[in-house]
């Protein structure tokens, strides 16, 4: 068995992509060492809680300003040995001090197909504009909102949808799926930035998936 790459995993809700880690890269291409929340009773940390991954509450208003949260935040995170850190429904913003941090080493995914509806409310923003085909989007995360590299895109058709529960309960299941995927690609060192646009991810699969060799 190949070395498991040590993640940390950013929450603030639910936790339903910090469930499909645990249930699928955990113990395989990666562990998650630590579980941090900017919520405190984020039910996401009762996920962690029972498969025994440490976690932490790093509440904005604890600290004087968003920088010493992020200061307290990354310091833990480099404790518990992470080398990866995933963003899994965060809703806070983090500071470039953060990000430098963990160089090239962020990941989130945002349920829209990137670049159209960065930030809040996403599935609200897509709705009113009317579009009928929906996505999901796993990048790299840099100082900007949802501005980072694409690493894995997926879509859904959904002409007819009205409500935001609608579109979101279609979008679950891409994210389960993208988010551990992404991981499972980052772990195996298989995600490179193009060298003629650095902003395009190159993916290198294994032979068998590309049908060569
Ligand atoms: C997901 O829809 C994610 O795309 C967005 O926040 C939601 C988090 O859901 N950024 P969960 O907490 O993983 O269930």
């Amino acid at each position: 068995m190949s070395e498991q790459l040590p993640i940390a995993v950013l929450v603030s809700g639910t936790g339903t992509n910090l469930q499909a880690l645990l249930d699928t890269v955990h113990g395989r291409e990666a562990e998650v060492v630590a579980v941090a929340s900017s919520v405190a009773g984020a039910p996401a940390l009762e996920r962690a809680d029972a498969r025994g991954v440490p976690t932490a509450v790093f509440a904005r208003a604890q600290y004087p300003d968003r920088g010493a949260r992020d200061e307290a935040l990354a310091d833990w995170l480099q404790e518990r040995g992470a080398r990866l850190v995933v963003l899994a429904g965060y809703m806070e913003l983090l500071g470039e001090p953060f990000l430098e941090c963990f160089p090239g080493a962020v990941i989130n995914v945002h349920p829209s197909l990137l670049p159209a509806f960065p930030g809040v409310g996403a599935i609200e923003q897509a709705l009113a504009y009317g579009v009928k085909v929906f996505g999901v989007t796993v990048h790299f995360v840099d100082a900007g909102v949802d501005s980072g590299p694409v690493i894995l895109q997926r879509t859904i058709e959904l002409p007819d949808a009205r409500e935001p529960e609608e579109v979101l309960a279609a979008l679950r299941p891409l994210e389960h799926a993208l988010l551990p995927q992404a991981v499972a690609l980052f772990a195996r060192g298989a995600l490179r930035a193009d060298p003629e646009n650095p902003r395009r991810q190159i993916v290198d699969r294994p032979a068998a998936q590309t049908g060569e060799g």
